[in-house]
Parts: C-alpha cells; structure tokens; sequence
C-alpha cells in the first residue's frame, strides 16, 4: 500500500510543478474540463491557501527548498486577508499556510498574523451564538467549522478567554442547529436577526435543506475533531464521532461518497472525492484522539481505505492525460453547474494532507 500511496504523492507533486511553470502566480479553485479555470468573474475568495498549502506539506515531507520558496510567496501574498471581513474562510486561508510557516520558524511575526486572523472571524459572531457565514447575519454554514478553529489557537496563543467563548459557542450552536441526532447535518441554518432564534435548516450546494451534503458532513467530521483538540472538550469529540459513524455507515464501498447522502442517484453517479479527502484526513485526526485502540483502528483503517480508492486509475487524475488537477470526480457547486465532476483546490489540499499523514505512519 505504501508504494500506492507514494505514487499518489509523487503525481500530486508533478502537478504541481507543472502548475507553477504554466500558470505562475495563479490560486487554483476548480477546473473546466481538466484546465484550471482562469475567468476571473467566477473568483470567489476562500480557496486561496489551497495550493501554498500542498507546496507547504510537498516542502515538510520531501525538505526540498524549492517547495519552501513557493510556499512563502504565494503565502505572504495572502497576508492582507488577516483583516478580510467578507468571508468566513479564515481558518482555510491561514491553517493551511501560516500555521505551516510558523511551525517551521516559530517566527512571532507569523504568530501574529494567525492571531489577528481569529480576531478578525470572531468578529462575526451574532446574537444567535454563531459566526455568520459570507451569506449574511442570518446564516450559518458548517462549513465555519473548519474555520472556528482558529480562533481557538488566537485564544490559546493569547490566553484571551473572550475569544475562547466565541469559538466554544459557536460550535455549541452548530451541534444544537446542524448536526442530527443520527449523525448527517444540514448545509446551512437560518436564524432570526437579531432574536437569534432559530428558524430553520437551508442549503445552498446540498440537495434539499433536509439533506445531508457529503462535504458538509467532510467539514463537520475534520472540524469538530479540530475543535476537541483545541478546546480539549469532550463533547465536541463526541459529535465528531457521530459524523464518522455516520459516513462508515452510509457511503458505499471504497468510502468515496457520491455529492449528497440523500439525493437521488445520478446516471452516471455524481461522486465528490473531495469530500472523501477531506474525511480521510479528518479520519487520521480522530484516530490520535482519546478513544479506545479498536477505535482509533477502525478510523485509521478507514481513512486508508479512502486514500486506495482515491490513488486508483478511476479518482487520480494521472489516469487521464493532459488533466490538470490531482483528483478526479470532485464537485464544487452542482446546482449552478460549476466545478461539477472536475478537481477542486480543496480536494486537492486535503488529499495530499492526508497523504503525508499516512506516509509518517508504518504503512
Ligand atoms: N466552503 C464551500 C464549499 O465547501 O464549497
């Protein structure tokens, strides 16, 4: 398994190369028909940290420089967005980059651009107890929770026990609102301004409000494992849990998910690989947390799992010539047609983590 999974690694490395030398400067989101989209009307602004977070993790496994020289600058180019009050991104804009380039450093200056990243989010607390999504004051994503992180490490790094308490409610409010008790959850939840009741489940790229997205479920599972390793409570381990129990039990064999848990099948089925990334990675998380050894087995085993499915011919994109993401079948937003069964900078980043995760284990 091990050569699998390193061919995988050495093929998302090649793609990258060719990246920096075709499109220098340029942030991947998803592509057309195997290209990298360039159209600069479709740019949306929360997949920035993506690649320089793949050249981050190349850099950390392999020690090259020259994966460290690019990290850095498309890295810094990103500095600005610590002040950035239109996206709820944070977390994937600075974990994925500065968090890596201040593990390598340790340089205060680093450190405190990640601070004032979590400030910035924690800006965007309501009177609903959450961190509205870009949508508007009455909405939450799930997606937030692979942002609200980052606001537990400003508070750990500061010892500011305000802004631990935004960050523990909002994942409070989360788990009350989104999350099932069968472990699937809702897209989004709308609340009333500025009563902070709750009105009710939404979607946006999910099949119906009632559904479970399979990304959605990706964002839960990885964020409230982050979140119980930051916050070091239990319950939000708990909830992680659920979610994994969740995807064991519903996504089909190989545990590559097809886009929602709920939607009626597609001919051909419509899979999002990246969500499995995501879980895979997720998965690897869970299984360094407190919880018995056939436990933590069962998520390690499972994470492997997915990383097979996604290094065989049908989900690596090595499989098809001249594509030029890292994974095929991924899926950005079904209903308005865009990133629809192509690779996705999301998709791409997690899978790679995921790789490298593996990779330092004795697989
Ligand atoms: N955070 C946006 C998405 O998952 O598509």
């Amino acid at each position: 398994m091990r050569n699998q999974l390193q061919r995988g690694l050495d093929f998302a490395a090649s793609q990258c190369r060719r990246l920096l030398e075709q499109y220098p400067g340029y942030y991947p989101m998803y592509t057309v028909g195997g290209r990298w989209r360039q159209e600069p009307e479709l740019w949306t602004h929360w997949c920035e940290g993506f690649y320089p977070g793949i050249f981050w993790l190349l850099h950390q496994h392999t020690g090259e420089a020259h994966w460290r020289a690019a990290a850095e600058q498309y890295s810094k180019k990103l500095e600005p967005r610590q002040h950035d009050r239109q996206v709820h991104d944070l977390g994937f804009l600075f974990f994925s980059t500065y968090l890596r380039w201040y593990h390598r450093t340790n340089d205060p200056a680093l450190r405190d651009v990640l601070i004032t990243a979590g400030r910035t989010l924690a800006l965007r607390r309501q009177p609903g107890g959450y961190l509205a999504s870009f949508i508007g004051p009455e909405s939450l994503f799930i997606d937030i929770m692979m942002n609200v992180g980052l606001i537990f490490w400003a508070a750990n790094a500061t010892g500011d026990d305000a802004l631990r308490q935004v960050a523990l409610e909002h994942c409070r409010t989360t788990e009350k609102y989104l999350l099932r008790p069968h472990g699937g959850c809702a897209h989004e939840g709308i609340f009333d301004v500025p009563s902070g009741r709750f009105l009710r489940e939404s979607t946006h790229q999910g099949y119906s409000p009632s559904s479970t997205w399979s990304r959605g479920l990706a964002w839960a599972l990885y964020g409230f494992t982050a979140a119980h390793r930051l916050s070091g409570e239990r319950e939000f381990l708990e909830t992680a849990r659920r979610c994994a129990e969740y995807y064991l039990r519903r996504t089909p064999p190989g545990l590559v998910p097809y886009w929602d848990y709920d939607a009626p099948l597609d001919d051909p089925p419509l899979w999002d690989s990246s969500a499995a990334a995501i879980t895979a990675s997720g998965l690897f998380d869970l299984a360094e947390a407190p919880l018995d050894g056939a436990e933590q087995e069962r998520y390690r085993q499972a994470a492997l799992t997915i990383l097979q499915s996604l290094c065989s011919d049908k989900f690596l994109a090595s499989s098809v010539p001249g594509w030029e993401g890292i994974l095929l079948h991924g899926v950005y937003h079904k209903h308005k047609n865009l990133g629809v069964d192509e690779s996705v900078a999301w998709g791409d980043h997690f899978f790679v983590e995921a790789l490298v995760k593996a990779l330092n284990q004795n697989v």
